[in-house]
């Protein structure tokens, strides 16, 4: 199995820098990428930071002429009563995570220096952690979550093996509407997300509203429960605010099941959650094994 990148894997920090770039010359595609590559694979481990690298799939199968099993965001997803998942798909993601913010700060102006004139920011987002793992509704964030010893299997592709150890990743901007969400009661909270808000006690059957966000994303197929594994970060100020939704999965077929769902696209039933919180952007990235961005980096 190649290396993956230790990023996907690395908890408790609480800062976090994320922006998505598109090429201005696709043409240099290759050398952005390369340089890139570069400055991920030689992160001083002192600047106490942590990079994840993801570039669009098509992009990738472009550079690498290798076969890939993931696909652009390329269509919003289109749900009931108008609700509608956009496709914001642009060319490279890169994830600062670090211990404070200026350090994750420092480390995107350095990478961003690098390759200047050849990007543009298509969106850029600061995120914070909030009252330990909780998104800013309140809720526990992770609980089903596989424990750390299966992270790496749920996350990370076996095969083929030129791509093992690398991992797909979904990243979805939502906005909270806070306001709304708070003037439910603690019990009409619960029912939205299908646990209860303290202690993230998941309902049982009886008392699991179908349309709670636990109900629409916790999905078998043939009997096998479909994990993915989250790393959402809340994000933004008091004006504009919610969650940046990371999840990486070896099986992008899963995760697109899961939006679907809460759409109602596969049954007509939508995710209550999408009440409270619109999905501004989504993007889907490869994110390449270390020896993977070594083979990028050759040359620079
Ligand atoms: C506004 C955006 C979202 C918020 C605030 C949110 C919040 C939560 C919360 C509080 C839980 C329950 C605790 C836990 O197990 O983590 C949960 C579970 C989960 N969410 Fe989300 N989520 C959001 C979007 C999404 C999206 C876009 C997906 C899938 C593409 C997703 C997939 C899941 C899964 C798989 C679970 C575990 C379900 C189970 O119990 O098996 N979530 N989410």
């Amino acid at each position: 199995m190649g290396l993956p990148q230790s990023g996907i894997f690395a908890l408790g920090t609480g800062a976090h820098s994320i922006v998505e770039l598109e090429l201005v010359h696709p043409e240099y595609g290759h050398s952005t990428l390369g340089a890139l590559a570069r400055f991920a694979l030689d992160l001083d481990t002192t600047k106490g930071v942590n990079l994840v690298v993801g570039v669009r799939p098509s992009l990738f199968v472009h550079q690498m002429d290798i076969p890939v099993m993931a696909e652009d965001f390329s269509d919003p997803v289109e749900g009931v009563g108008g609700f509608s998942m956009p496709a914001t798909q642009a060319d490279l993601w890169l994830w600062f995570a670090a211990g404070s913010q200026d350090r994750a700060f420092d480390c995107t102006r350095a990478a961003l220096a690098l390759v200047g004139g050849a990007v543009r920011i298509a969106r850029a987002t600061t995120g914070w952690g909030y009252q330990g793992n909780r998104d800013l509704t309140g809720f526990i964030d992770g609980t089903e979550n596989p424990p750390a010893a299966e992270a790496a299997e749920v996350a990370l592709v076996r095969e083929p093996a030129r791509l093992a150890g690398s991992s797909i990743a979904l990243v979805q901007r939502w906005r909270h509407d806070l306001d709304s969400f708070s003037a439910l009661s603690t019990e009409e909270q619960e029912n939205v997300i299908g646990r209860t808000k303290q202690d993230s006690v998941e309902f049982d059957e009886e008392r699991m509203p179908a349309n709670a966000h636990v109900s629409r994303t916790s999905l078998k197929v043939g009997g096998e429960a479909l994990a993915i594994y989250r790393r959402s970060v809340p994000f933004g100020d008091a004006d504009n605010h919610g969650l940046l939704f990371i999840a990486f999965t070896r099986d992008q077929g899963r995760v697109a099941l899961m939006l679907a769902s809460m759409a109602g696209e596969t049954d007509g039933v939508r995710d209550a959650l999408t009440r409270f919180s619109t999905p501004e952007s989504g993007a889907y990235y490869f994110v390449p094994s270390f020896d993977l961005l070594e083979e990028l980096a050759a040359g620079y």
